[in-house]
C-alpha cells in the first residue's frame, strides 16, 4: 500500500480550518498541518454564534488556510488523494462554504470528493490520535450534541443514549452568558470553577440512576440561574462556586450515565475496545479525569484526544476521509449539503424510533 493524503476542511460552525492527514503504509496515521481560525472575536459581543456571520467569515479565509496548510504540509495540491469537508450536520451556510470549495477542488484537480459527517469525524478522532479497534464506546459531547454511542465501523452507529434536552457544551455556554462569564463558555467556566466550592450549591443530578443511559441538562441550568438570581449583585467567589456546583453536577451525570451506557453496549453489543470521549466538552479536565475512573471501574482503557483534536477541526475531517477513502465510500460531487444528519441514519430514519 502506498501513503495516502487527505486535506480536510471544517467550516460547520464557527472554525475555519484546513488540515492535511496522512496515512503511511505502516498504517500509521500522521498530521502533516491542522490550520484553525477561531471565530471567536467576530461572534463574541452577540454571545453566541451568529450564523450569517460565520458563513461569511468562512468565506473570507477559507482559500487561504488551505493555502497554508499545503505549505505546512510541504506537497502541491496535486500530491493529494483525496478533498474532504464536513458536509454537515451544522449551520449550512458555513457548510456550503467548505463543500463547495472542496467539490472545486476535487473537480479541478480530478481527485475523490469525501463528503464527511462532522459527527462521524468527531467519532473517528481517536483512531488518529490513538489505534483503537472497534467497536467502541463513545462519549460524543460538543455544543450541540450528547450522545452515547457504539461505533462498531466506519458508518456503522447504535445510539445507546443522547440528551432529551441541552447538549453538555450547550449548558456550559448558557452558564457562562448568564454568569457574564463570555464567550466560548465550556473553558471559562472550567476556569472560574477551579476556584470554586463544588459543596456551597446543592444542585441537581438530572436523570441519575434511571437505567436508559439519556442525558438532561435543562433542570440543571436552570438550578444555577435561579441560584445566581437569587445572589444578586454576585462577587467573583459566587460566580466560581456557582461554576465548582454546576460542574460538579455535570460530572455526577457524566459518571452514572456512562456506567449505564457501558452496560447497555455489553448488552446490545458485546465488549467494547475503550471507552472513548470526542467532541468539545471533552476538553474539560474535571470531566476527563472522572471518566478515568469510570473506565477504570469497568475494566475498559478510556481514550481522550488532546484538546485542540476534541474541539473541531480539519484534522479530524480529514482522518474520516482516510478511513471513507481506504473503505472506497466516495462522493459525487451532486453531494448535498446536511444541516441534520444523524449518525445513526439507518435507525434514524423516517418511521425508525429515533
Ligand atoms: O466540538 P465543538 O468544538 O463544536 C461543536 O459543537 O461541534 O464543541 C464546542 C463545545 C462548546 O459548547 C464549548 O463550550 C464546549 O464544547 N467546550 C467545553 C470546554 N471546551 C469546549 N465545555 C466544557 N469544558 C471545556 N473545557
Ligand atoms: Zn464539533
Amino acid at each position: 500500500m502506498v501513503a495516502l493524503r487527505v486535506l480536510g476542511l471544517e467550516t460547520t460552525c464557527d472554525e475555519t480550518a484546513a488540515a492535511v492527514v496522512e496515512l503511511r503504509p505502516d498504517g500509521l496515521r500522521t498530521i502533516l498541518s491542522n490550520r484553525i481560525r477561531s471565530q471567536d472575536e467576530e461572534h463574541r459581543r452577540f454571545g453566541g454564534v451568529v450564523p450569517e456571520i460565520a458563513a461569511r467569515a468562512h468565506v473570507d479565509v477559507l482559500d487561504g488556510m488551505i493555502r497554508d496548510a499545503m505549505a505546512e504540509a510541504k506537497m502541491p495540491l496535486s500530491a493529494l488523494d483525496g478533498i474532504a469537508a464536513s458536509a454537515g450536520p451544522g449551520l449550512i451556510g458555513g457548510v456550503l462554504v467548505g463543500l463547495t470549495t472542496a467539490k472545486a477542488l476535487a473537480m479541478g484537480l480530478n481527485k475523490p470528493l469525501l463528503a464527511v459527517n462532522h459527527l462521524e469525524a468527531h467519532a473517528l478522532t481517536p483512531r488518529l490520535t490513538d489505534q483503537v479497534n472497534f467497536p467502541y464506546l463513545l462519549l460524543l459531547a460538543s455544543g450541540g450534541h450528547t450522545q452515547l454511542l457504539a461505533v462498531k465501523g466506519v458508518g456503522d452507529y447504535v445510539r445507546l443514549g443522547t440528551t432529551i434536552d441541552d447538549a453538555i457544551g450547550e449548558a456550559f455556554d448558557k452558564v457562562a452568558k448568564m454568569l457574564s462569564l463570555g464567550f466560548p463558555g465550556g473553558p471559562a467556566v472550567e476556569r472560574a470553577a477551579e476556584g470554586g466550592d463544588s459543596e456551597r450549591f446543592a444542585f441537581p443530578r438530572p436523570l441519575l440512576g434511571k437505567p436508559e443511559p439519556n442525558f438532561s441538562l435543562s433542570g440543571l441550568k436552570t438550578a444555577v440561574r435561579l441560584a445566581a438570581e437569587e445572589l444578586q449583585p454576585l462577587h467573583e467567589r459566587d460566580v466560581e462556586d456557582l461554576c465548582a456546583s454546576f460542574q460538579a453536577a455535570v460530572v455526577d451525570c457524566v459518571i452514572d450515565r456512562v456506567r449505564r451506557g457501558i452496560r447497555a453496549f455489553r448488552q446490545q453489543v458485546g465488549n467494547p475496545s475503550a471507552l472513548v470521549v470526542a467532541g468539545g466538552v471533552g476538553a474539560n479536565r474535571a470531566i476527563r479525569q472522572a471518566l478515568q475512573r469510570s473506565a477504570t471501574e469497568a475494566g475498559l482503557r478510556l481514550v481522550v484526544p488532546p484538546p485542540r483534536l476534541c474541539t473541531d477541526n480539519a484534522a479530524m475531517v480529514a482522518n474520516a476521509g482516510i478511513e471513507r477513502l481506504l473503505l472506497g465510500k466516495t462522493d459525487g460531487l451532486d453531494f448535498a449539503a446536511r444541516p441534520r444528519w444523524p449518525l445513526d441514519e439507518a435507525r434514524a430514519a423516517p418511521g425508525a424510533r429515533a
